[in-house]
């Protein structure tokens, strides 16, 4: 849709998609039609960094190249106030999954960088990170305060993405143990935990079931536990896992009411409770609304 404007994305969105544009139009660049599998530029993704400025720019091709990717650099460097980073994903499958394997920076750094209350994060293009920067220290600082720490416990941050709650949670916990899918994000993830000096956080790259699973066999269980999985919710297994491992407390965050009132019958059959509820509203303006749960074992 040929939109000069919209209202709930950040207004740095506008530049950067007039700049597309000109450059689409420039050097008729073909997009990507879904019907055909036919075309060039099949999506923009953009990251802005609310506290710090940072701006990235992803164009995702089915191509191997991006035509004249030298005159977009140009276009966005005129056009975009704060430009840190533009970067080039090759996704040649039939998929609805936006990025494909191939990821090549063609313009200034891997990462930009955003700020959360006083932590600082680095995000990879394929990082996953919360796009309301500033609700998301408004759902942070619940999730915080739903899990209740005593500075005892070890928790587990299962999906953890970039490592942002892990590290919000670390300093009043014993020790935080993050799982995630996407190994860049876990790369992001310990350099994060770096840059914070923070340095009882401990990071996974796997499938949250499979991991946790292999955590357990190790010895290492939580005190608490955070789930903040994507819109399909947490697999079964995973939640069987995690009641096998008989936490005190289990914090859910969840982007979509279906999964998680289906998540929480399940574990409600399980011995756990919701006992406190909080939706955030991360997406305004639109029907979307993250919540956020906590439960508490029942006496068995
Ligand atoms: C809603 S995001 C939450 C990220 C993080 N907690 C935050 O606040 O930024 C969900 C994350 O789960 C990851 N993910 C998806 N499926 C997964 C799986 N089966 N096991 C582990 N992580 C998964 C995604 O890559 C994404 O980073």
């Amino acid at each position: 849709m040929d939109l000069d404007y919209c209202y709930i994305q950040h207004p740095i969105n506008e530049s950067i998609v007039k700049s597309i544009k000109e450059y689409v139009e420039c050097y008729n660049v073909n997009i990507y039609n879904e019907t055909t599998k036919k075309g060039v530029l099949r999506n923009i993704i953009t990251g802005v960094g609310f506290n710090t400025g940072d701006v990235m720019v992803i164009l995702v091709t089915k191509t191997k190249e991006l035509p004249f990717e030298n005159k977009l650099v140009e276009i966005l460097r005129k056009n975009v106030l704060g430009l840190k980073s533009v970067v080039h994903n090759v996704n040649n499958k039939v998929t609805n999954i936006i990025f494909g394997e191939k990821t090549k920076v063609i313009f200034g750094s891997e990462k930009i960088e955003e700020q959360i209350g006083d932590l600082k994060f680095n995000i990879s293009a394929q990082s996953f990170f919360q796009i309301n920067t500033i609700q998301t220290k408004v759902l942070y600082e619940k999730v915080l305060e739903f899990a209740d720490l005593k500075g005892l416990e070890n928790v587990f941050d299962l999906y953890c993405g970039t490592g942002s709650i892990s590290l919000f949670l670390a300093r009043k916990a014993k020790k935080v143990y993050g799982v995630e899918i996407v190994e860049k994000a876990v790369h992001d993830a310990k350099e994060n935990a770096t840059l914070n000096q923070i340095a009882n956080a401990e990071f996974y790259v796997g499938e949250a079931g499979k991991t946790v699973e292999n955590l357990y066999r190790k010895g290492i269980t939580a005190d608490v536990v955070i789930v903040d999985p994507p819109r399909r919710g947490c697999d079964q297994k995973l939640l069987d896992i995690i009641v096998n491992m008989n936490p005190e407390k289990i914090v859910y965050v969840s982007c979509n009411p279906a999964t998680l009132a289906r998540d929480l019958a399940y574990l409600n059959e399980k011995s756990y409770k919701a006992i406190e509820v909080q939706p955030v509203d991360l997406f305004p303006h639109t029907s979307h609304v993250e919540t956020l749960i906590k439960l508490r074992r029942k006496n068995r």
